[in-house]
């Protein structure tokens, strides 16, 4: 067993840096190298001290910058090297984030290691857009599914399964495969009149939301101009986003302020 390095797969959160949980912050600080993905926040970042090294190993879906393999070669050989590394991962690690791979790949080489768990996407957009992902007499079950495979695949899931009203269904990935979604469900019965939300940005200061319906939600996240990371909720736990909304108003309130302002500055 290597007893020099050891590494700390972490989650970070959905983006805003105070949803990080204390011994992730505590682990940043003490850390010789930071590993990170494309979906960590600049103020995240700014949380590591000065001095600890950064390694950007960003992804996006269909450009991956640095094949899983490589990024595992990496870990290891930093962990071989004695260094005490933090592998900081977008949301949870094992919530469509190839946490359990990387485990893999530590323990294939007797590399110590621990896994932090973060909030995850959907718990984050849900709080943070006013749409409890459960609800009595609305909600008794959710699903996370992945709406992008592997190297593109195409999208093979027992939608049959996946239709159910009273569930909520939570898609990450999903806006390259969103029509097929979309169409899926209609055909397997899914009211096309299902309640429906896109999360874009969620939890940080750049948030965007739209709340539709099944049939529309493709046009919706166009006409919004929607770029990933997006989350899509469907259900009719969407249905309660105004009431319960405490972030998305203000939000948007202070974007006018601000426009307001800029204006006022101009003339
Ligand atoms: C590779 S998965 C990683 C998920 C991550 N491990 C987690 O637990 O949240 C990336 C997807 O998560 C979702 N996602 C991550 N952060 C998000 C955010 N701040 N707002 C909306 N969706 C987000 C998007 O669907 C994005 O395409």
């Amino acid at each position: 067993m290597n007893k020099q390095g050891f590494v700390s797969l972490v989650g970070a959160g959905p983006g805003d840096a105070e949803l990080m949980t204390v011994k992730a912050v505590r682990l940043l600080q003490h850390a010789d190298v930071v590993v990170y993905d494309r979906l960590v926040s600049a103020d995240i970042l700014n949380l590591i001290p000065k001095g600890i090294s950064r390694i950007s190993v960003g992804k996006e879906v269909g450009k991956h910058c640095v094949p899983q393999a490589q990024i595992n070669e990496i870990i290891v050989n930093l962990a071989k090297a004695g260094r005490k590394i933090v592998r900081l991962k977008g949301g949870d690690p094992y919530m469509f984030g190839r946490g359990g791979e990387e485990v893999l790949a530590l323990k294939e080489h007797d590399i110590a290691f621990e896994v932090v768990p973060g909030i995850t996407a959907a718990s984050g957009c849900s709080s943070y857009s006013g749409i409890p992902l459960t609800h009595r007499g609305m909600s008794r079950r959710v699903q996370f599914i992945t709406g992008h495979f592997n190297d593109n695949e195409p999208l093979d899931l027992n939608w049959q399964s996946i239709a159910d009203p009273d569930s909520t269904l939570v898609i990450y990935m999903g806006l390259s495969n969103l029509p097929l979604a979309v169409h899926s469900l209609i055909d397997a019965g899914l009211p096309a009149s299902t309640p429906a939300a896109a999360v874009q940005n969620g939890t940080t200061e750049l948030q965007q939301r739209v709340i539709t319906t099944l049939d529309q939600l493709n046009d919706a996240i166009h006409q919004k101009r929607m770029k990933a990371p997006v989350m899509i909720i469907i259900g009719e736990v969407v249905s309660l986003a105004d009431e319960l909304d405490w972030f998305q108003q203000s939000l948007e309130n202070k974007r006018l302020e601000d426009s307001y302002e800029q204006n006022a500055l101009n003339r």
